[in-house]
């Protein structure tokens, strides 16, 4: 599957859909404390999505056809959940915990996708080093987005600051081209070497998702068919943006 660049116009919608995704994310992260449960914010992502007139860009998703389909607009996953968990009325959120909101919609054609994790209440030291680690690592790959990079010097920028705080990262899960699809090539693994793969160029437009682990980069998929947790049960963490390549500094969608 070959690669195509975004013109201008397109971008712009591109911009829009992950304007509604930020806005959720905020909407998530007033939720975000002990008491509310991750389904609490599930309805309100859902009602948000029809006010916005924009349709969820997970609900139903079904990448291969042995798979179920996602049943929820959200990806909550909290503390050894990495990726893809699954909103839950029982899911009662707790002082402590570290929660990944991860959202999609398409707006107008165009698809957007960002995540954030959030600290529930008080954390712990170890908690909140390995969410500031990871947003971290987002902004230095973010950085790299720029014309004469190829799409390795990303992965590179995110497995060189996780490695040296002492984490590790998630190789079994990656980051995606977007547009009129969410997930369009190239992929784009959180891993070096630098100077590999696709040559990056103006509408170019990446969602580029670190997941860093405390413990092992191996996961497990649960019985439910979609959430993905560390083997060693220690916690992981998981940050997105959708950003473009432009002719100068690389354009964050999905933030203000
Ligand atoms: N941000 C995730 C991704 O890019 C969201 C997909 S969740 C799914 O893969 F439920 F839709 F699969
Ligand atoms: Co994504």
């Amino acid at each position: 599957m070959h690669v195509r660049l975004k013109a201008r116009s397109e971008i712009e919608k591109l911009r829009r859909a992950n304007l509604i995704v930020r806005d959720v994310l905020d909407l998530c992260q007033e939720l975000a404390r002990p008491g509310v449960t991750t389904w609490d914010m599930e309805e309100a992502a859902r009602s948000y999505i029809q006010r916005a007139g924009a349709r969820s860009a997970f609900l139903n998703y079904q990448p291969s056809s042995d798979m179920r389909p996602y049943p929820a607009v959200l990806c909550t996953s909290r503390n050894e959940k990495v990726v893809h968990g699954i909103p839950d009325r029982r899911e009662i959120l707790e002082e402590g915990d570290i929660l990944s909101v991860d959202f999609g919609v398409f707006f107008d054609g165009y698809c957007g996708d960002a995540a954030r994790t959030y600290a529930i209440g008080k954390v712990s030291d170890q908690a909140a080093h390995l969410i500031r680690t990871t947003e971290e690592a987002l902004e230095l790959a973010i950085a790299k987005m720029v014309p004469g990079n190829r799409v390795s010097d990303v992965g590179d920028a995110i497995q060189r600051h996780a490695e040296a705080a002492g984490y590790s990262v998630v190789r079994d899960f990656v980051g995606h081209g977007i547009g009129q699809e969410m997930h369009e090539p190239p992929q784009v693994p959180n891993l070096g070497p630098p100077g590999r793969g696709l040559l990056l160029s103006p509408g170019l437009v990446l969602a580029i998702e670190p997941m860093l682990c405390e413990g092992t980069w191996k996961v497990s998929i649960l019985d439910d068919g979609w959430t993905v947790v560390t083997r060693d049960r220690k916690l992981a963490c998981h940050f997105e943006h959708s950003v473009a390549v432009t002719e100068g500094d690389p354009l964050v969608l999905s933030r203000r």
